[in-house]
């Protein structure tokens, strides 16, 4: 089995040392790194702005994998994307014109993400694949880190490998929520390419960073 990309969410990692943190996970082998915007309104809870996502910039050269639970969302792509975000992924409920946003996405320099919630239909895609570099399915309800892994998620994950694989494209399959060393094995299996991680990333502190990330890869 080809090992997958991780991609650490910060939401995850001590607040307070945000900078050391993101170096930490860098050295430790993580990816990318996975930055979850929430807005206290499209999902409970509230986290990252831009200015943070400015400051953390030089702590990395990895992609910024930046993941916007906002509504309205488009009045944000192009802060983020000035702030330093490589992807940016939105969710198809956070605002009337999904497509017009995905293509606001790509104007801003930055690769366009669409995020499936665990009720949204993987059929969302129909006429998106086409214009997009990856999907992320949501295996937990956005909101907030270090919730259990929803099963019937897998079964997403596969029907999405299917329709990436028809559309002969270059879409990374990310994974985002729950996922644990045996989770994320059940996921590459199912057709997961990148696999987020909060929890299972940063547990322990710093000195246990690499070995959270090899055995998130199966190592
Ligand atoms: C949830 C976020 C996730 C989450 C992952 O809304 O999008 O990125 O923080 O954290 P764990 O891996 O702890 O579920
Ligand atoms: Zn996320």
């Amino acid at each position: 089995m080809t090992s997958p990309l991780i991609s650490p969410s910060i939401l995850s990692a001590d607040f307070a040392r945000l900078g050391e943190e993101v170096r930490a996970i860098d050295a430790a082998g993580a990816d990318w790194i996975h930055v979850d915007v929430m807005d206290g309104h499209f999902v409970p809870n509230l986290t990252i702005g831009p200015a943070v996502v400015k400051a953390l910039r030089p702590h990395s050269a990895r992609p910024f994998d930046v993941h916007l639970m906002v509504s309205p969302v488009d009045l944000w792509i192009e802060p983020f994307a000035q702030a330093g975000a490589d992807i940016i992924t939105v969710h198809p409920e956070a605002g009337p014109h999904v497509h017009r946003t995905v293509q606001a996405i790509r104007a801003a320099g930055c690769k366009p993400g669409i995020s499936l919630n665990p009720a949204t239909p993987a059929k969302m895609l129909d006429y998106l694949i086409e214009d997009i570099d990856l999907v992320l399915v949501m295996s937990v309800n956005p909101g907030f880190g270090g919730q259990s892994f929803i099963a019937s998620q897998l079964r997403k994950i596969e029907a999405v490998r299917k329709m990436i694989d028809k559309a002969g494209r270059d879409v990374r399959l990310e994974v985002d929520g729950g996922v644990n060393p045996a989770i994320a094995r059940q996921c590459v299996s199912a057709g997961a390419d990148v696999l987020v991680a909060g929890s299972a990333a940063f547990a322990g502190g710093p000195d246990c960073y690499a070995g959270n990330i090899a055995a998130l890869k199966g190592g």
